[in-house]
């Protein structure tokens, strides 16, 4: 019998986030261009005589222990379709950031999935691992798929895109996350205040941009620069009005172009080369407008076995 399985899972940074009108179902479509990044977090399935969630790594007190976390829903989601008891042990190594627009808890529940899949032996089909993933939250799909992929619905139907090069990014990490669904809201709130409404019958379907989706296959870093566009980076600004100072610091610190990702609180700086990701990264340490620093490339692999 496996003694345990160990998968690896990537983190995101959403080069366009084309945000449509408020569903009466509580979501928005989307037009999600993701590109998975090279943070990963590690989760390690062992058996044991009831489901468990610990987590270790610097942030590991932010991360939730209890049926909330997106890798015990991924555990009794499988158990669940496969009529077995989710008893595992399910240890979470965390390096993406908590609750930071980078889809950490994402990663973990594609990541917890894979795992209870090969420990289980319950062969479910990609279909069918995908299935779940949509169940348990819009970014966990791509989690799974990695490389780089247009989302659309509310980001969980998948259209895998090509990339024609690697991008190099600095990543400024806040202090403390932002919610989600409160961003949203935010985002909501904006588009009323303005007087264009914010519902899907009030506001056109959003679309990928042709220029973006172009920049990604050709590998071209300066038209990709010129191309990123976020619709909830306004509400995280609003939310936080910190990131605008972030955003500033790593553009003067020579960052081709300054985005949110996601809905936040990371910042994302997409950077010429290695060596500008770091001159910027240090830029933005120096600058004191972010706790921690990350540098990274995309495309990164989706969610895998590594052990
Ligand atoms: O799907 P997920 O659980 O990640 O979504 C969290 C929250 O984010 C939703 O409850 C909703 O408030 C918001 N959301 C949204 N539209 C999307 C995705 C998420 O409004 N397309």
């Amino acid at each position: 019998m496996t003694a345990s399985v160990v998968v690896r899972a990537p983190a995101k940074v959403n080069v366009q986030l084309a945000v449509g009108g408020l569903r009466p179902d509580g979501f928005h479509d989307l037009a999600n261009v993701f590109l998975a990044v090279g943070l990963h977090d590690e989760v390690t399935a062992t058996p044991a005589d009831r489901l468990r969630i610990t987590a270790s790594g610097p942030d590991a007190d932010q991360v939730p222990l209890d049926e909330t976390n997106l890798a015990a829903r991924a555990a009794l989601a499988l158990a669940a379709r496969r009529g077995v008891p989710a008893d595992v042990h399910l240890h979470i190594a965390k390096d993406i950031p908590v609750a930071g627009g980078m889809a950490g808890g994402s990663a973990d529940g594609a990541a917890a999935l894979l795992a209870c899949d090969a420990l289980w032996g319950t062969g479910a089909s990609r279909t069918e691992l995908l299935e779940i993933c949509a169940e348990l939250g819009s970014d966990v799909p791509f989690s799974l798929v990695g490389g780089a992929a247009l989302g659309r619905g509310r980001g969980e139907l998948l259209e895998p895109l090509e990339t024609g090069g690697t991008f190099h990014w600095a990543f400024a990490v806040a202090d403390g996350g932002l919610s989600t669904p409160a961003v949203y809201r935010e985002c909501d709130r904006l588009r009323e205040a303005s007087g264009h409404g914010c519902t899907a019958v009030e506001l056109p379907d959003p679309q990928p941009s042709p220029a973006l989706l172009d920049a990604l296959r050709t590998g071209d870093t300066g038209a990709l620069a010129g191309a990123l566009a976020n619709d909830l980076q306004a509400a995280a600004v609003s939310l936080r009005p910190s990131l605008a100072d972030t955003l500033r610091a790593g553009s003067t610190g020579g960052a081709l172009a300054a985005l949110v990702s996601g809905s936040g609180p990371t910042c994302a700086f997409l950077a010429k080369d290695p060596e500008n990701a770091e001159a910027v990264a240090e830029a933005l340490l120096a600058s004191g407008t972010c706790r921690a620093v990350r540098v990274t490339s995309g495309p990164a692999p989706g969610a895998m076995v590594v052990g």
